[in-house]
């Protein structure tokens, strides 16, 4: 643990964190009585037999002392390791970044400054000296928690929103790359480096693929449907095989306000994306995200955006081949043939599993837009069948259902409606699809599905096995002798999560995993460079503990066991994860600490990590062994 004491001085005290505890100890008992005759209804051979438990677990790949479940106010990490605090919401990028002043933000200081709500982290190596190592961190921002953000906002936080900290709001969404430096062991930020930038929600990008230049991606702003302003809702994402920065937009129903004229033509495809959900005032001031005055601007979210990280004057592209949905995880993976594969998923309850193997070959020691390897190729959804294979269904216009018969005039058509293409063709509708990680060494890939509370009894499949899912799963997926481009695999169950003490919950670990050890809510996910898998939580708060990181064995008897190696303060996610190449140290992000309860500015549950009177800050950490060894043991 190590804790930055903050300079703010504010007038406001920390609530009693007992009460809030309290109440979530309350909701654990609850959720345990409603499950009771539920969850195990129904459960297919297939997903009660997948892992393979065993009672000797010799084979544990890690070593670490576990550390307990928990609800507190602040991060724990193993004995003898160490977590730095790296990056915090408002922290300078730059020489001229204005100091933080939470209780003055401002669209033109928050552009300067570290982001809010940090979820994906990426690495990109550069060259260094001898006695260091450097690189290019790509950390997503992915939304902002309002009522936490801005004082004084009330009871209202949303109607007492103004122009200004809306335009503050648009600057924290988005990203940031920062160069990193180590000496001696620490991590520090490169703030006179040229690779530092901040991409927001208007910083102008370009939209390339089948939908570029579409009429239904066409505004009043931009007639040629080809350029966007900005990015929303970044969640998990990717760093490419040639080093550039794929940024998903995952919840951006969230910014549209207003409503549809009357019978338009994209009334459905908005209403499959929950649009426009008017969580934001934005819309009051930036009319192109008032849905009725601008009603094709949703066209223009929804997809994965490429960044070339090592040319800092580049302009983003938006890679509408990889098709528009709320896109959650972009990692790649070069196929034995080297074309690309990806892998993503679709992020909200029933939606699919999706992987894009690019048309073109990836050239080793490529980097920067020149290939375009993400403009050509073929999406698939999959189907999960009951007897373990996976199909993965083509989304090509003029195939099967995808034709003009249903609405599809091209494959932009195919592209923008992803969902509805996806559902026309007997795509497996999934418990909230998270961070999808392809294993380079095994063929495998590990597909984080973190609950799904509106499954019922009636709607239970193999892969999707447990009514009223409060806890998620997790999927393996195995493609055949190891060829990612392949379009029939295999799949099991490798977890059911929950407490596997409490046999209402129909939960699936190996016996080996203690009781700190289980979790809930798998979301992002890695694999290091051991080849081991490690799961973070969004969610976790429902089993009565805080949300973490878990190190979990895929192989050998010790396969299905998972121990706790982080716990993050109350009311926050753990995402990330992502490790430096030698695996000698662990970047996570902690997003919307004191999110719990009724947590605003003035009464935040915890006010991590500064504490004092600041307002909690979403930050990213660098957690190292104090030895230097592997993190993980
Ligand atoms: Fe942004 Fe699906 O978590
Ligand atoms: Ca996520
Ligand atoms: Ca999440």
């Amino acid at each position: 643990m190590n804790n930055q004491k903050s300079s703010l001085s504010l007038p406001f005290s920390a609530p009693p964190i007992g009460e809030v505890i309290a109440d979530r100890l309350s909701r654990r008992t609850l959720l345990k009585g409603a499950l009771a005759s539920s969850v195990l209804a129904g459960l297919s051979p297939l997903a009660a037999c997948a892992t393979r438990p065993s009672a000797n677990n010799s084979s544990f790949p890690f070593t670490f002392d576990e550390i307990a479940r928990g609800i507190d106010e602040t991060h724990h990490v193993p004995q003898g390791y160490e977590a730095d605090i790296l990056l915090r919401w408002g922290d300078a990028l730059f020489p001229d970044s204005p100091p933080f002043d939470p209780l003055a933000q401002t669209a033109a200081a928050q552009e300067r400054q570290f982001g809010y709500n940090n979820d994906f982290i990426g690495f990109i190596p550069l060259d260094a000296g001898d006695a260091e190592a450097r690189g290019i961190l790509c950390v997503n921002h992915e939304y902002t928690n309002t009522a936490l953000m801005f004082p004084g906002l009330g009871e209202s936080p949303k109607e007492a929103m103004t122009a200004a900290t809306c335009a503050a709001e648009m600057a924290a969404h988005g990203g940031t790359l920062v160069e990193i430096v180590q000496r001696d062991g620490r991590w520090t930020p490169v703030l006179d480096s040229r690779f530092n930038r901040r991409v927001t929600a208007t910083t102008p990008m370009d939209i390339h693929g089948p939908a570029a230049g579409h009429e239904r991606l066409k505004t009043e702003a931009d007639p040629s449907g080809t350029r966007v302003f900005g990015t929303l809702n970044n969640c998990a994402g990717g760093i490419s095989s040639w080093h550039s920065y794929l940024m998903s937009e995952e919840n951006y129903d969230s910014n549209f306000l207003g409503a549809l004229p009357e019978g338009h033509r994209e009334s459905d495809n908005y209403h499959r994306l929950g649009i426009p959900a008017a969580r934001y005032a934005w819309g009051k001031f930036e009319k192109r995200f008032d849905v009725g005055v601008e009603p094709n601007e949703p066209n223009r979210f929804g997809w994965v955006v490429e960044v070339d990280a090592l040319n800092p004057t580049s302009i983003p592209r938006k890679r509408t081949a990889l098709g528009r949905f709320k896109h959650e995880g972009v990692e790649n993976v070069v196929a034995r043939d080297g074309r690309i594969v990806v892998y993503m998923g679709d992020d909200e309850q029933f939606q699919h599993v999706y992987k894009f193997v690019a048309s073109g070959h990836f050239v080793p020691g490529e980097t920067g837009f020149d290939s375009n390897l993400l403009n050509d190729g073929t999406l698939y959804v999959a189907r999960f069948e009951p007897d373990g294979r996976v199909l993965w269904l083509p989304l090509i216009h003029g195939e099967g259902p995808l034709t003009q018969a249903n609405g599809f005039l091209s494959q932009a058509d195919v592209l923008i409606e992803t969902r509805r293409a996806a559902q026309l063709l007997g795509a497996t509708p999934m418990d909230r699809p998270e961070d999808i990680e392809p294993h380079p060494a095994t063929g495998r890939v590990y597909v984080m599905l973190t609950n799904n509370t509106r499954r019922e009894t009636n709607q239970i499949d193999a892969a999707n096995p447990r009514a009223e899912n409060n806890f998620g799963h997790i999927i393996e997926i195995t493609e055949p002798v190891g060829d990612f481009t392949a379009t029939e695999s295999r799949w099991e169950i490798l977890i059911r999560c929950g407490d596997p003490a409490s046999p209402d919950f129909g939960a699936m670990w190996n016996p080996a995993t203690t009781d700190n050890g289980w979790f809930g809510s798998p979301d992002n996910c890695a694999i290091d460079p051991a080849g081991r898998l490690w799961v973070a939580t969004d969610g976790n708060d429902a089993t009565g503990a805080n949300d973490g990181l878990w190190a979990v064995a895929i192989e050998g008897d010790a396969r299905g066991t998972s121990r706790a190696f982080f716990r993050a303060p109350i009311g926050a996610e753990v995402c990330g994860p992502r490790f430096a190449p030698d695996g000698r140290t662990l970047f996570l992000a902690v997003q919307h600490p004191g999110d719990a309860g009724e947590g605003t500015f003035e009464n935040p549950a915890t006010r991590w990590p500064d504490f004092g009177a600041a307002p909690p800050r979403p930050s990213v950490l660098a957690i190292r062994r104090s030895d230097g060894g592997p993190v993980g043991g």
